[in-house]
């Protein structure tokens, strides 16, 4: 080898140079790229709710849950309803130690948190100004955000908790059916919602409720007419479905129908209900199930969309579940069905909407008041 051929040309020992170069540079520079993704801060959100008979407190970090707290006012079952002024002295009760809870079982303390969110409306006045206030004073103590949520609003967006599940992508049909609300709404982005149809009367679980009050079970009795209807034939006994516009609900008149029907036959019978519970409660679920699906086929026919999500205390009923996953392939539907400690009152879903508007830095003015009537 001569000696000629060590040395390499002055041009190539200059490419070589400015590859080791470049190799340091987007070495340094993706490191740098990787600490600042590591240094980013979570976000912890206390969320609270109080908005009817149901204490609760959750902690969120980014889009998981880390705790999610209920109390359930026990309290209310003696009156066979939710008795307002009980309902807010046992939330004043149960707040302290069920916020407490919920930092706790997620393992942070107070200091962690990035923001306070809480239910300000639709519910009982007095329940409301309950989290309403207790939110303020922590967000003001801790010098942190506050972030107001809406209750319904809340119910839909509980979809989006991330727990690996597929999540609706926009727009798609929500169903709101709770012991307070019945609506169906179109959700075109997560705070660009439409209601299409709502109840012109009660609400669905009140029909629930009301009817199982009617068969002399105990408040709440939604939950009891399910557990029943297990056993019983659902075409027993024809009840009517009431006649709104398509995508309007009614449900008085099945409450008197029920009423009127149990009275008939209690006369003919004294142990009628006894003998026939489960087929009753059958046939009730059964008649309202049916006409919720009515309603949503009405919603998918009028707007062409056709992903379909639940959400409220009702979304907890078997009949309404099964029949939702029936109409995947029945009607081609992509149909949500929440996990069902995210159908019930719950402060994981007011948590969820804390952490969307967080993103978006939509913030809450510490003047806020609590709102009994707050649309979606
Ligand atoms: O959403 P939620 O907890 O409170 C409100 O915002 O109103 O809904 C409570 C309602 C009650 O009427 C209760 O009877 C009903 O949801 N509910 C049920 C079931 N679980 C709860 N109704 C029928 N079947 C169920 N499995
Ligand atoms: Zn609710």
């Amino acid at each position: 080898m001569s000696n000629n051929s060590k040395i390499k040309p002055i041009k190539t020992r200059f490419t070589i140079l400015r590859s080791f170069l470049i190799r340091v540079f987007s070495f340094t520079f993706t490191a740098q790229i990787m600490c600042l993704n590591l240094k980013k801060p979570s976000t912890y959100i206390l969320a609270i709710e109080s908005s009817c008979d149901d204490t609760a407190a959750a902690v969120i970090k980014n889009d998981r849950i880390l705790s999610n707290v209920v109390a359930t006012q026990q309290i209310h079952q003696q009156y066979g309803g939710v008795v307002p002024e009980l309902a807010s002295r046992a939330h004043q009760q149960n707040i302290v130690p069920v916020v407490h809870q919920a930092i706790h079982q997620a393992n942070i303390d107070k200091k962690d948190l990035s923001a306070v969110a809480f239910t300000r409306g639709p519910g009982l006045m007095g329940s409301l100004l309950v989290g309403t206030s207790f939110a303020k004073s922590l967000s003001m103590g801790l010098g942190i955000p506050l972030i107001e949520v809406n209750h319904m609003q809340a119910h839909i967006l509980a979809h989006f908790i991330d727990e690996g599940q597929n999540k609706p992508s926009f727009p798609f049909l929500a169903m709101t059916i709770s012991g307070g609300h019945t609506q169906i709404v179109q959700v075109n982005d997560y705070f660009d919602m439409q209601v299409l149809g709502e109840t012109i009367d009660d609400a669905v679980g009140e029909a629930f409720d009301k009817s199982a009050k009617i068969l002399g079970l105990p408040y709440p009795g939604g939950p009891l007419i399910d557990r029943y209807a297990q056993e019983g034939n659902p075409k027993a006994y024809p009840f009517p479905k009431p006649r709104v516009g398509p995508l309007e609900f009614s449900f008085s008149g099945l409450k008197t129908a029920v009423l009127y029907f149990v009275e008939r036959e209690t006369n003919k019978d004294p142990d009628f209900i006894d003998k026939n519970l489960a087929d009753i409660c059958a046939s009730i679920q059964y008649t309202i199930v049916e006409y919720l699906m009515d309603k949503l086929k009405n919603a998918v026919k009028q707007t062409g969309i056709n992903r379909v999500a639940i959400g409220g205390g009702v979304s907890a009923n078997s009949g309404i579940r099964d029949a939702l996953q029936q109409a995947e392939s029945k009607y081609g539907w992509k149909t949500f069905i929440p996990k069902f400690e995210y159908c019930t009152d719950n402060a994981a879903m007011i948590a969820m909407v804390g952490s969307l508007k967080y993103e978006q830095g939509l913030f809450t003015d510490a003047e806020v008041s609590a709102k009994a009537r707050y649309k979606i």
